[in-house]
C-alpha cells in the first residue's frame, strides 16, 4: 500500500498529493509523510503557497479508525493541525469526494478550502461514538455559530458543496474535472493578493452572540434527549462546543482532547467501531472472491404487492431499477401501488424528495396480473404468503417462465429454501433474499445460500445489496435464518417471565434501559396482537387480549392501556388475565426480581443461540450475527450486537450464570458447546472473527 505524500513545486505553489488507498485515511505513515512534505515546503524559499490534494477517489476520509485503541504515534492529527496553524505561508485544501472527520478538520486548519462541485464535507465521528478530536468542535462554531455547529457535529451529516459554501465552511467551488487547476489558480490569486493567512482559530464573530445565550446548550440537549439516549458522544460534543464559545481557542482544544480520550476508551465507542468494520466485513464471502463475476441486474420482478412486496419494490425504484410488480387480482395490485405512492408522497411532503422524483420512481413500475410478465426479468423476488405449498407452486411456474440465467429469489423468513429450490429445474439459480419490515427502511438483507445456490448468484446478491443501500449478511438454511432465529428466545423468555409473575412493565423497562427503542410487549402492541397471535392453538394471554378487543396500540389497548398521546400505562385487566392464564397452565408464581436478573434471562439465550448459529456454520462469523441484530432488530448500536456485548460482559460469567439459570429453568439455558469452549479457553467471540 502507498501511504505516501509527494510534492511538486510549480509557479511558486507546492502541490502536496496524499495517496493512501482506498480512502486516504490519515494513518501514522501518511501523517509522517505529510509532516515532512509540509516542513520542506515551509522551508523552501521558492514556495509561496501550499496546496493539499488527494489521489484516488476521495479527499481524506478521516483518522485511520484501525489505530484507535493502540498507542498514538507521532505526529498526531492535532500536531499536524497545529503545524498548519503556524504555517509561514498560505495553505489551500483542494477537496474532492468526501472530506470527513479528521480529513475535514485538517482542511479547516488550512487557510482556504476549494471543493469540487460533487464533494461533501462532514464530521461523522459521532457515528463511531467519538467527537472530532482535531479541532473540529472548536473551529466549526467559529465559522457557523454554536447552534449550527451542534447540528452538524451531533448529526455527523455530510454537507454538500453548495451548502458548505453558503455556511462559509469552504471558500470556492470548482468544476469536478478541473479541481486541481482551479485550486491552483485560487492559490496564485491568494499569493498575488498578498498571501493572507486567515485562520479560523482567530475568529470570534460567529460565536460572540452565543456567549450571551447560556441556555442554548441545555435546550439543545433536552430537545434531543430521546435521540441521544444511551450515547455518550453527543453530550461530550455539546460540552466541547460550549468550550469553543466560552474558552479561548487553546483551552477549548485541550477540553476537546480530554473528551476525545474519554470517548475513545468508552465501551460505546468500541461497540460502534466494531459495527462500522463488521458492516464492511459482512460483504466478504470467503469462497467467493472478486474473480466471481456478478450477473447484471437491469430489470427486476416482484411477486406480491403486499407490505413486504411493496417495500422491496421501493428499494429498486430508489436505485433506478425498473420493477415489474405482479399480483393475483387487480384490487390488491392497485392497493399495493397506491401504498408505494403514498409512501413517496409522504417523503416528498417532508421536503426529502421532489414531486418529479416521486413521478420518476412511480414510472419505473410495470404492474401486471400475469406471472408471464416476468419473462424478461434478471431477478425475480417472490414475496407472498409464508406457505410452502404456495411458494413451491409459484417457483414451479416461475421455472417455466423466467429466462435462462435469471435469479429466482424468495423473501421467505423461515421456510426451507432448499425445498423451494427443489420445485424448479434450476436450484443453482435460487437464493433467499430476506428483507426486514419495513423493507424500504430496514438496512439488513439476509442473503440465504441454499445447498445448490451457484457462486455467481450469491456474489450478485451480495453486491446488489450495496447498490440498493442494504447491508447483506450471508446465511445458511435453517429455521428463521440468522436474525429471527437469534431474537426468538428473547420473546419466549419475556413471555415465560410474564406468566411467572414478572410485571411486563419491568420486562419492557429493562429492555429500554439496555437501549432498545421499546420493550417486547410494547412492540407486540405496536405491531398488533391480532396480526401476531393468529396461529395460536392454545389459550394465551395474547389470544385473550384479542378476544377482549384489545388489539394493541391501534385500539388504544393491548398489553397496555394507551392514552391520547400513545403513552403506555399498566393495565389491571391485563394483569388479571396474565394471572388467569398462568393458573390455567399451572405456572408457579416465581417472578424474576432485579434488572440484572431480568436482562440475563432475556439476553443470555440470545447469546447462546448466536453461538449455535455460528457453530452450525449458518453465519460466517460472529460479527455477522451482531450486524443482523443491530440492523434487523435495532439492537442498540452502542452495545455492538449480542456477541460483542457478550464479550464485554465476559463469556466466563455468562456460562456460570447460565448454569444457574439452567438449574432453575431447564435446558433453554444450557450454554452452547461453542460458548463453553470459548469461555473455558479464556477466549471471546471476537477472537474467531
Ligand atoms: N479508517 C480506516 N479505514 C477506513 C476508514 C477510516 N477512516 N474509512 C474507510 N475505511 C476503509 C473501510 O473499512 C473499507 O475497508 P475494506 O475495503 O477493507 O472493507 C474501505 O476503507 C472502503 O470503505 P467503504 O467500503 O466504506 O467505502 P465507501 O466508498 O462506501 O465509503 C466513506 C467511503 C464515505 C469514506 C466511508 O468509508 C466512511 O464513511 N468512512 C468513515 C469516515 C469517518 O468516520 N471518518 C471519521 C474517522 S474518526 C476521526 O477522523 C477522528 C478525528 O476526529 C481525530
Amino acid at each position: 500500500m502507498n501511504q505516501t505524500a509527494s510534492s511538486v513545486v510549480t509557479d511558486g505553489i507546492a502541490l502536496i498529493t496524499l495517496d493512501n488507498p482506498p480512502v486516504n485515511a490519515l494513518s501514522a505513515p501518511l501523517r509522517q509523510a505529510l509532516q515532512s512534505e509540509l516542513d520542506r515546503a515551509f522551508r523552501d524559499d521558492q514556495v509561496h503557497a501550499i496546496m493539499l490534494i488527494c489521489a484516488g477517489r476521495t479527499f481524506i476520509a478521516g483518522a485511520d479508525i484501525t489505530e484507535f485503541g493502540q498507542p498514538w504515534q507521532s505526529p498526531s492529527l492535532p500536531d499536524l493541525c497545529a503545524m498548519l496553524d503556524a504555517a509561514p505561508k498560505p495553505v489551500i485544501a483542494a477537496i474532492h469526494g468526501t472530506a470527513l472527520g479528521g480529513g475535514f478538520e485538517l482542511a479547516l486548519a488550512c487557510h482556504y478550502r476549494v471543493v469540487a462541485a460533487s464533494a461533501r464535507v462532514g464530521l461523522p465521528e459521532v457515528n463511531l461514538g467519538l467527537l472530532p478530536g482535531a479541532g473540529g468542535t472548536q473551529r466549526i462554531p467559529r465559522v457557523v455559530g454554536a447552534k449550527a455547529a451542534l447540528d452538524i457535529v451531533t448529526s455527523g451529516r455530510q454537507i454538500k458543496a453548495k451548502e458548505a459554501l453558503s455556511l462559509g465552511l469552504v471558500d470556492a467551488i470548482a468544476d469536478d474535472p478541473s479541481l486541481q487547476s482551479e485550486a491552483l489558480a485560487f492559490a496564485r490569486r491568494v499569493v498575488a493578493d498578498g498571501a493572507a493567512k486567515p485562520r479560523i482559530r482567530d475568529r470570534t464573530d460567529a460565536i460572540e452572540g452565543d456567549r450571551n445565550a447560556p441556555d442554548l446548550f441545555t435546550t439543545f440537549a433536552t430537545t434531543n434527549a430521546r435521540r441521544f439516549k444511551g450515547f455518550p458522544a453527543p453530550g461530550a460534543i455539546i460540552e466541547a462546543v460550549q468550550a469553543a464559545v466560552m474558552l479561548d481557542f487553546d483551552d477549548g482544544l485541550a477540553k476537546e482532547a480530554a473528551l476525545f480520550e474519554q470517548l475513545v476508551a468508552s465501551p460505546e465507542s468500541a461497540a460502534q467501531r466494531h459495527v462500522f468494520f463488521a458492516e464492511r466485513e459482512a460483504a466478504r464471502v470467503p469462497d467467493i472472491g472478486p474473480e466471481t463475476a456478478a450477473i447484471d441486474i437491469a430489470a427486476v420482478g416482484v411477486i406480491g404487492a403486499g407490505t413486504m412486496g411493496g417495500g422491496i419494490t421501493m428499494n429498486f425504484l430508489n436505485a433506478g431499477i425498473p420493477v415489474t410488480l405482479v399480483e393475483t387480482n387487480q384490487e390488491a395490485l392497485d392497493r399495493g401501488i397506491a401504498t408505494i405512492r403514498r409512501n413517496y408522497e409522504a417523503t416528498a411532503s417532508k421536503g426529502r424528495m421532489t414531486g418529479q422524483q416521486v413521478e420518476q420512481r412511480m414510472a419505473l413500475i410495470s404492474p401486471s396480473l400475469e406471472l408471464g410478465a416476468l419473462a424478461h426479468a434478471d431477478l425475480v423476488i417472490e414475496a407472498v404468503y409464508e406457505s410452502m405449498d404456495v411458494k413451491t407452486d409459484i417457483f414451479a411456474r416461475l421455472d417455466r417462465i423466467a429466462k435462462p440465467g435469471a435469479i429466482l429469489a424468495s423473501n421467505t423468513s423461515f421456510l426451507n429454501l432448499d425445498r423451494i429450490a427443489a420445485a424448479t429445474s434450476r436450484p443453482e439459480w435460487v437464493v433467499g433474499l430476506h428483507f426486514f419490515s419495513p423493507a424500504n427502511v430496514m438496512r439488513l438483507l439476509e442473503v440465504v445460500r441454499g445447498a445448490a445456490t451457484a457462486k455467481p448468484v450469491v456474489a450478485t446478491a451480495m453486491r446488489l445489496a450495496k447498490r440498493i443501500g442494504k447491508v447483506a449478511v450471508l446465511s445458511g438454511v435453517c429455521d428463521g435464518f440468522i436474525a429471527n432465529r437469534l431474537l426468538a428466545p428473547r420473546g419466549t423468555q419475556a413471555e415465560a417471565m410474564m406468566l411467572e409473575g414478572t410485571p411486563i412493565e419491568a420486562i419492557d423497562r429493562v429492555l429500554v434501559d439496555y437501549g432498545f427503542a421499546m420493550g417486547h410487549f410494547q412492540m407486540m402492541d405496536l405491531v398488533g396482537l391480532d396480526v401476531i397471535g393468529r396461529n395460536a392453538t392454545e389459550r394465551t394471554v395474547m389470544g385473550d387480549l384479542v378476544a377482549a378487543g384489545r388489539l394493541g396500540q391501534k385500539r388504544g389497548a393491548g398489553y397496555y392501556d394507551y392514552d391520547e398521546k400513545r403513552r403506555p400505562h399498566a393495565s389491571d385487566l391485563t394483569a388479571n388475565l396474565i394471572s388467569e392464564v398462568a393458573a390455567a397452565a399451572s405456572v408457579a408464581h416465581s417472578p424474576t426480581v432485579g434488572d440484572e436478573a431480568i436482562l440475563a434471562r432475556l439476553l443470555y439465550p440470545v447469546v447462546t443461540e448466536g453461538a449455535r448459529i455460528l457453530e452450525e456454520g449458518i453465519a460466517l462469523r460472529a460479527s455477522d450475527i451482531d450486524i443482523a441484530a443491530v440492523l434487523g432488530y435495532n439492537w442498540p448500536v452502542y452495545r455492538g450486537g449480542p456477541l460483542f456485548w457478550a464479550d464485554q460482559v465476559g463469556l466466563g460469567k455468562i456460562v456460570a450464570d447460565m448454569r444457574q439459570l439452567e438449574a432453575l429453568h431447564g435446558e433453554t439455558f444450557r450454554p452452547a458447546p461453542l460458548l463453553v469452549r470459548l469461555a473455558e479457553g479464556g477466549k471471546r467471540f471476537g477472537d474467531r472473527s
